[in-house]
C-alpha cells in the first residue's frame, strides 16, 4: 500500500519550496536586468542621452556590432543575415551615390564608431569624421587607429549645426548615414553643408524619412531624438532652399526591410511585456524596432543626393 502519511508529503513540499526559490530568484534577476538596462525614461532626451543609455549601447553592440546603420538587401529577401554584408552594401550604395574621384575630401557628419568613414577611406577618400557623442568619438578614434587609417581619416568633435571651425568651400562631398534625422534645425545644417562644399560638391543623405508625420510613431521619434520630421515632399524643398540643385531621391524602404523585421521579431515579446508593465518608454530601441516594423509604411528609407551649383 502506498505511503500517504506526512513523511511522503515532505519531499513534495520541499520540491515546491525549491521551485518557489528558483522562480523568485529568476524574477528578481530579470527585474534587476530590466532596471539595469532601462534608460531613465526622459521624455525628451538629447542625442547624447539617447546614445549613452545602456539599452542603446547593448542593443547596437549586440545586433549591429556598433555599426549604427541599416543594411541593404535584395528586394524580397527574407533573411537579414549576414548583417555586416548588408551594411557594407549600404556603404557601397552611399559611395556610388557620392560619385566622387579617389582623393576627394569628404565629411562624414555623424560618423558614430567610424565604420562608414573607414569604408570611404578604403575607397580612396580623405575623410573628416565628426560626431557629438563622446563614446562614439572614442570608438571611432580607436577603430581608425587599429585599422591603420589615421592618415586618411580625422575624427573630431563637431555638431553639424555649428561647423564654423571648417573653411568655406573645403569639401568635395558631405554625407550623413542615419544622422540627419536627429537634426533640430535641418535647414541650418544644410546651409552649413552648402557653405563647406566646393562648387559641384555633393551631399548624400541616407536617412529614415518620417515625412508623413506619423502619429503612431510620434512617441518613438521624440524618445530617440528624431526631430527631423518634415511634411511630405519636405526634403526636396529643404534641399532646394539651402541652395542645392539636381535633387534625386531613391526609395530604399523595401531593401532595408529584412533588418527592421529582425528588430521587430526580436523585440516583440519583451516589448509586449514592457507595455503591460507600462515601462515601454524606458526601452526606446525595443519600442522603435517593434513599432516601426508594426507600422511599416508610416516611414520610408531614402537616399537623397543633391549638388551645389
Ligand atoms: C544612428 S548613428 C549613425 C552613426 C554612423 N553614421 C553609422 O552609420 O554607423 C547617428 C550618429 O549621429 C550623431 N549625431 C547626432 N546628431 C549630431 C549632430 N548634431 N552633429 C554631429 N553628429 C550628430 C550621433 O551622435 C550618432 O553617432
Amino acid at each position: 500500500m502506498a505511503n500517504s502519511g506526512p513523511s511522503a508529503a515532505r519531499p513534495v513540499q520541499k520540491r515546491r519550496l525549491r521551485l518557489r526559490y528558483v522562480a523568485g530568484t529568476l524574477v528578481l534577476l530579470v527585474s534587476a536586468l530590466i532596471a539595469f538596462l532601462a534608460n531613465n525614461g526622459d521624455q525628451a532626451p538629447s542625442v547624447q542621452d539617447y546614445y549613452s543609455s545602456l539599452e542603446s549601447r547593448v542593443g547596437y553592440w549586440l545586433l549591429l556590432g556598433n555599426t549604427r546603420h541599416c543594411g541593404l538587401y535584395e528586394k524580397g529577401q527574407l533573411s537579414p543575415f549576414p548583417v555586416s554584408k548588408a551594411q557594407r552594401a549600404m556603404e557601397e550604395k552611399l559611395y556610388t551615390r557620392l560619385d566622387l574621384k579617389p582623393g576627394s575630401k569628404v565629411m562624414d557628419a555623424g560618423a558614430g564608431s567610424g565604420y562608414v568613414a573607414m569604408y570611404m577611406a578604403r575607397k580612396g577618400f580623405n575623410v573628416q569624421a565628426i560626431d557629438i557623442t563622446p563614446h562614439h568619438l572614442d570608438d571611432a578614434r580607436k577603430n581608425v587607429k587599429k585599422n591603420g587609417l589615421d592618415n586618411k581619416i580625422a575624427v573630431d568633435y563637431a555638431d553639424y549645426h555649428n561647423l564654423t571651425m571648417f573653411q568655406d568651400a573645403s569639401f568635395d562631398g558631405i554625407y550623413t548615414m542615419e544622422t540627419f534625422v536627429h537634426a533640430d534645425d535641418p535647414a541650418k545644417v544644410l546651409r552649413n553643408f552648402h557653405r563647406l562644399l566646393k562648387p559641384s560638391g555633393v551631399i548624400v543623405l541616407h536617412e529614415a524619412d518620417f515625412s508623413r508625420n506619423s502619429k503612431v510613431l510620434r512617441d518613438v521619434l521624440r524618445l530617440s531624438h528624431c526631430q527631423n520630421t518634415l511634411e511630405e515632399g519636405g526634403y526636396e524643398q529643404l534641399v532646394a532652399n539651402a541652395g542645392f540643385q539636381d535633387y534625386s531621391l531613391e526609395d530604399l524602404t523595401d531593401e532595408v526591410l529584412p533588418l527592421w523585421r529582425l528588430f521587430g521579431v526580436v523585440g516583440y515579446a519583451p516589448y509586449q511585456i514592457f507595455k503591460l508593465l507600462g515601462i515601454q518608454h524606458k526601452f526606446t530601441n525595443v519600442m522603435a524596432g517593434v513599432e516601426t516594423w508594426l507600422n511599416w509604411g508610416d516611414g520610408r528609407y531614402i537616399s537623397v543626393r543633391a549638388v551645389k551649383p
